[in-house]
């Protein structure tokens, strides 16, 4: 048997052994009394009455040995600014933001909302919290302020901590003024606004008694101490919410234990990240990806963590390849979107830079085509890792792991299960188990590994409905992404199997999607299904009914229509969901019991088959896509 699978075998059937193992890769405050509590399925508590804190893990325990190496290194491309911090620096930020926050009454158990641009004090921020034991939810910035207050009312934060603007290709973005309007939405809004200001927007309005200056508070706190709020595993550390089939968010509710354990353990056996070498990922802190991987995993394994503000071309395409070069990066984490917008650009900035240093490059979030593939790997000339995960579990589920054995990669594969996951690939029909290189659902059995989500943010019934209902005979969890998996036991994932898209490795409801098209005043009804798009892997396509299509008779009304469609998504949902057009029909393709047929119009609109359309209520609908489509 090959060490890989020995390792797999044995995180499954020697579990508990499996896990203790891995658990020496974090500090304990209080030893655990039980590995797994898993006495209400499909609920695993791991690590039972261990006392541990995310923060000191991070920050604290490396002290003695690295207190001068770099921890945190940002640059930002976009306002030109390069700033780094050792551990030491670290610490003393970390540890005044942490008393900057008891100072506005934030304390264990509290929520605290984060909306942020990619600048250190968002991963201050992130880290107080976890020092003393308050619950951050990170939003990412691109979301508007109507889905920032649905993700308030959920979390019902004490405070919200923003900053007056970031900088997307050098132009400025608004945060505080979207903070503001999503108050005004709220119906359980925060006591307090934290605001850092870099001066991106000289008007910011000032609400007072409630906003709260960074500049101000600060220097109150210079040289405080605050100690590390020892938690028991299974507290939450944090939430972050991720679409799905309803319109309405999942709050990912994340622990503090097993979340500690699988980062450690992921650097060591997937990402190969040491004590001293550098990681940079170039995801975003309001994603799982930048929680996990740019704030948590390399400061546990004591790595310098590059946090990056800019586009992948910015000054030019050759920027990222610049920072491996300078900083002797070792561990890089991208998304094939990103590299899919180099490949447009002169493959010579990939020689520009010595990139040697460089182990692997890891690609994730959405799925990795060959070409794109073939043409990282031969272009940089290092080994590019395909590998696959979600939101909910917080590290990855697929992957090569190099740090175990080094297994051969194929091009279009996240090769393995890793340790820890008792994956399956079920037939929908009657949950048996399909044969290789057939089309399935991949799940996994529970107990979940740790570090994957605990539940949902305050609905226990909704995570066991959502995830664990999808076969009425086995209780698994689903991943909702189809999947193959070859005869050398190679996986493919193959797209999701609910109405998730992944707009450039952003994952989107369209069901969100939708109800934001809704909230047009001139909207009866619509569809919006994800379409493949040569760039950003999926895009959202809107099919629209008019209330009154008096507007709709010549080519410009439309367009107005079609525009005033567009921005009413950007405000309700953010930019990010802007469907690639809006096109109007008179009816949708309905099922006689009235559900919208969305398998068969995201079918015609990718030009595929749309398989069997007996249930279709009027035809006529289809005729009407086909022709929209069409142009006409
Ligand atoms: O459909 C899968 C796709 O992205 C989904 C999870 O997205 P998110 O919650 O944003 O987490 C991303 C963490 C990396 C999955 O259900 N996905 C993710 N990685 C891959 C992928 N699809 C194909 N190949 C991948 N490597």
């Amino acid at each position: 048997m090959g060490a890989l699978q020995d390792f797999h075998r044995r995180s499954i059937h020697e579990r508990d052994a499996f896990w203790t193992e891995q658990s020496k890769l974090i500090h304990w405050n209080k030893p655990f009394a039980q590995v797994l509590d898993y006495s209400r399925p499909p609920f695993a508590r791991w690590f039972v009455g261990g006392e541990t804190n995310l923060c000191h893990n991070a920050i604290d325990r490396h002290l003695e040995a690295r207190a001068g190496q770099k921890a945190l290194v940002w640059i930002s491309t976009e306002v030109d600014k390069t700033v780094e911090y050792t551990y030491g620096q670290l610490h003393a930020e970390v540890q005044r933001t942490a008393a900057m926050m008891q100072s506005l009454g934030v304390g264990r158990g509290d929520r605290v909302i984060i909306y942020m641009p990619m600048i250190p004090e968002a991963a201050f921020a992130m880290l107080a919290c976890a020092r003393i034991g308050a619950i951050h939810s990170v939003v990412f910035g691109g979301f508007a302020a109507a889905s920032l207050a649905a993700r308030i009312d959920d979390a019902r934060p004490k405070l919200m901590i923003t900053a007056d603007g970031g900088s997307r290709m050098g132009k400025a973005v608004l945060y505080k003024s979207l903070v503001d309007e999503s108050i005004k939405l709220a119906k359980f809004p925060p006591g307090k606004v934290l605001i850092f200001k870099r001066g991106l927007d000289a008007r910011m309005p000032v609400v007072a008694g409630r906003d709260v200056d960074w500049a101000e508070l600060a220097p109150k706190h210079l040289g405080a101490q605050v100690p590390c709020a020892w938690l028991e595993s299974n507290e939450p550390s944090y939430i972050l919410y991720t679409s799905g089939t309803t319109g309405r968010p999942k709050g990912v509710q994340r622990d503090v234990g097993g979340h500690a354990v699988s980062l450690a353990a992921s650097m060591k056996y997937i990402y190969c990240g040491n004590a001293g070498e550098t990681m940079f990922t170039t995801s975003d802190i309001g994603w799982v990806v930048g929680h996990s991987y740019i704030i948590y995993a390399p400061l546990i394994a004591g790595m310098t963590t590059i946090m990056y503000e800019g586009v992948p071309i910015r000054p030019d395409a050759g920027v990222w390849w610049k920072i491996v070069q300078d900083y002797k990066v070792s561990v890089m984490f991208s998304a094939p979107t990103a590299i899919r917008v180099l490949k447009k650009h002169d493959p010579a900035y990939l020689k520009k830079y010595d990139v040697s240093s460089l182990r692997h490059l890891f690609l994730a979030g959405e799925p990795l085509d060959e070409p794109t593939h073939v043409w990282i790997q031969t272009e940089l000339g290092r080994p590019v890792i395909d590998h696959y995960w979600q939101t909910e579990s917080g590290w990855p589920i697929l992957s090569a792991m190099p740090g175990v054995e080094k297994t051969h990669v194929k091009f279009g594969s996240p090769s393995f299960p890793c340790y820890g996951y008792d994956l399956k690939l079920l037939r929908e029909a009657d949950a048996s188990d399909a044969g290789p290189d057939e089309k399935a659902v991949v799940v996994v059995v529970p107990p979940l590994p740790p570090g994957n989500l605990a539940t949902v943010w305050g609905d226990d019934e909704r995570f066991v409905k959502t995830y664990f209902n999808t076969f009425s005979k086995k209780l698994v969890y689903a991943t909702f992404d189809w999947g193959i998996r070859d005869k050398d036991g190679y996986y493919f994932i193959l797209g999701r199997t609910d109405d998730v898209i992944n707009v450039a490795g952003h994952r989107l409801g369209t069901r969100e999607i939708e109800e934001a098209v809704n909230m047009h005043s001139n909207i009866a009804e619509c569809a919006v299904v994800g379409v493949a798009d040569a760039l950003k892997g999926q895009m959202p396509l809107a099919f629209a009914v008019a209330k009154d299509p008096s507007r709709l008779g010549t080519p410009e009304g439309r367009k107005a229509f079609e525009k005033e469609i567009m921005d009413t998504v950007d405000k309700q949902l953010g930019a990010i969901g802007r469907p690639k057009a809006v096109h109007f029909v008179t009816l949708l393709p309905k099922t006689r019991s009235g559900k919208t047929l969305r398998r068969a119009i995201q079918a015609l609109a990718e030009g595929r088959d749309p398989g069997d359309l007996t249930t279709i209520e009027d035809p006529g609908a289809l005729q009407q896509l086909k022709s929209a489509l069409a142009g006409g």
